[in-house]
């Protein structure tokens, strides 16, 4: 019986190690070091770097030689996490359990730390490691597939239009396709990226793609149930702020039940559109069911 909990503390930790080599721990950190490590280091869930690492398993790769755009991805987060708290977007006070960036420090720092962040990402995977099996097009294809997901067609133009969405009643469609930007473009990016950097084919990174799609949905879906019922010191962050800024929302759409019901038969299609792989693809079939289960 694949054990989860373990996988996912055993990959927090390498991911953990690895981020600490490029923006760890120094006898006196200037400002915005400071800043962008408080962010990094706060304790997030790692799971787009988990995703990637165990993409890259799934399709028979090293997860060890994904570690390069697994921490990319995890900046890349922590920067949008940043950012979306500032007053201009959701305007949050506590992010991981601390207060967020802006109140630690101030807004000028705040933007700062999550522009080095980003920036941060493609300095590492342009330069370290071998993500991509001594393939320097390999290497570039995993650069590209993340700078879309994080750019102005993914999930920059998401959150254009959570913002835009805010007191307005979007309907279905648009509600998914807003998520499948907002949240959904960097997830399928963290297993597109660990599948090529395990060298998969074509149709595995097709199969991939169509389960990352269903759980990035699913894992919004989730994120906003939690919002109405989580516990916030559980969580790390507030609870029912969607309502209070009138964000578009599943809850809002379809009710606690409905939405429950919808991110289950997304878990169901996710795992579907992967039946046809090994016991290695065990990590990413668990992560799917994690991600509509977990509190936090
Ligand atoms: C929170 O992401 C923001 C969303 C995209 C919904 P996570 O729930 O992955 O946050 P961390 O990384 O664990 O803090
Ligand atoms: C954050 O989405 C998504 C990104 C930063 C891209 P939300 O605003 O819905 O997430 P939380 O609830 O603040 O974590
Ligand atoms: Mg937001
Ligand atoms: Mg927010």
């Amino acid at each position: 019986m694949f054990d989860l909990k373990h996988y996912l503390a055993e990959k927090r930790r390498s991911i953990n190690t690895a981020l600490d080599q490029w923006c760890g721990e120094t006898d006196s950190p200037s400002r915005i070091v400071q800043a962008m490590r408080y962010s990094l280091t706060a304790g997030g869930k790692r799971l787009r770097p988990i995703l990637c690492l165990a993409a890259a398993e799934a399709v028979g790769g090293d997860p060890d030689a994904a570690l390069v755009p697994a921490c990319a991805l995890e900046m890349i987060h922590t920067y949008s996490l940043i950012h979306d708290d500032l007053p201009a977007m959701d305007d949050d006070d506590l992010r991981r359990g601390r207060p967020t960036s802006h109140i630690q420090f101030d807004e000028a720092t705040a933007l700062l730390a999550g522009d080095a962040l980003l920036t941060m990402a493609f300095e590492i995977l342009a330069k370290e490691g071998d993500p991509a099996g001594g393939d320097p097009a390999r290497r570039m294809r995993i650069i590209h597939e993340i700078a879309a997901a994080a750019g102005y067609q993914g999930m920059i133009e998401g959150q254009m239009r959570d913002m835009a969405a805010e007191g307005a009643a979007l309907d279905a469609a648009s509600l998914a396709e807003m998520h499948s930007l907002k949240t959904g473009a960097l997830i399928r990016a963290s297993v597109a990226a660990g599948a090529i950097s395990g060298g998969a084919d074509p149709a595995r990174i097709e199969d991939l793609t169509q389960y990352a799609g269903r759980i990035g949905l699913a894992f919004q879906v989730a994120d906003d149930i939690l919002n109405v019922e989580g516990d916030p010191g559980v969580m790390g962050k507030a609870a029912g702020t969607d309502r209070d800024r009138k964000k578009s929302t599943y809850p809002a759409l379809l009710g606690l039940e409905g939405s429950r019901r919808f991110s289950l038969r997304l878990v169901e299609e996710a795992l579907h559109a992967i039946a046809g792989f090994d016991g290695g693809a065990d990590p990413l079939r668990a992560i799917a069911r994690y991600i509509i289960e977990r509190k936090r």
